[in-house]
């Protein structure tokens, strides 16, 4: 039998840090490198390719054609709209513009990370570049929102092998997101959540109840209201999450978490 095709997978950065690349290349299950060598075929990464410079950019206009309503698109980074989306320049062009050809020819995209989902840190207010979601400048393609700042390497890599497997993208909530792992709150799954229950809270970072592990809802855990499957999955193949370390949850999944109350107070 002939071998299928691997999915084309071309992956744009806009206005971010980066740090959902640094997140992808950690994933375990399935291993990054092995997503990338064998299960997708990715024609275009700023940060993970080999290659650079125009011929590059060729490639990149190359597979457009070639590959025209076939590829997902991966977007990672929020859009900078205002003055024509000149405050985020890709290969000479604006991100904007970029991305509104990339998007055209998409079977589907992706939206990694919480600057691509809701438009990112560079987004709080007053937000001067004017930088907004994918979602809010292509419209009529199926989009799934992978949010979290960055998202957790396994849920990257699982969204993009469902399309890759499936040749659609796995069931959304109503935001968007995949409802496998933003169906529950990491106050939900928490493992400091007999605490909270019995009214066991760190008062302080350095308080008796801190080392002892207490609840961190005082010192501003957003764990209750934030959606997301730190708690199951956790980072880095299950090895610890925010919480873990001592730090209460800052909501980095959920839309507009940057401007809303100060991250330390309750
Ligand atoms: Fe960086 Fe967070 Fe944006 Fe990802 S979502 S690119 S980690 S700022
Ligand atoms: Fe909930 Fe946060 Fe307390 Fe965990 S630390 S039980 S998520 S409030
Ligand atoms: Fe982000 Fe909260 Fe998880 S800050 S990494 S959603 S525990």
């Amino acid at each position: 039998a002939e071998k299928k095709a691997l999915p084309v997978v071309i992956w744009l950065h806009g206005h971010e840090c980066t740090g959902c690349d640094e997140a992808f290349i950690r994933s375990v299950s399935p291993m990054a490198s092995d997503l990338i060598l064998n299960m997708i075929s990715l024609e275009y990464s700023d940060t993970l390719a080999a290659a650079a410079g125009e011929p590059f950019e060729h490639h990149l206009q190359e597979t457009m054609k070639k590959y025209a309503g076939q590829y997902i698109l991966a977007v990672e980074g929020g859009v900078p709209t205002a003055d024509n989306g000149i405050h985020c320049m890709v290969g000479g062009w604006p991100f904007l513009t970029v991305l509104k050809e990339a998007a055209a020819g998409a079977a589907a995209i992706i939206e990694y990370g919480s600057c691509a989902a809701w438009g990112g840190i560079q987004a709080a207010g007053p937000n001067p570049t004017k930088s907004v979601a994918v979602s809010d400048v292509v419209r009529g393609k199926p989009i799934v929102k992978v949010p979290g700042c960055p998202p957790i390497p396994e849920v990257m890599t699982a969204v993009v092998m469902h399309y890759a497997l499936f040749s659609q993208l796995p069931p959304l909530d109503s935001q968007g997101r995949p409802k496998q792992f933003f169906g529950n709150r990491i106050h939900d799954t928490c493992y400091r959540r007999p605490f909270f229950d019995s009214g066991m809270f760190a008062e302080r970072f350095d308080d008796a109840g801190a080392k002892a592990g207490w609840c961190l809802y005082k010192l501003g855990c957003r764990g209750p209201e934030t959606y997301n499957s730190c708690g199951n999955l956790r980072w880095w193949n299950g090895l610890s999450y925010p919480i873990q370390s001592g730090h209460g949850c800052i909501g980095c999944s959920s839309k507009n978490f940057w401007d809303q109350d100060p991250f330390y107070e309750r």
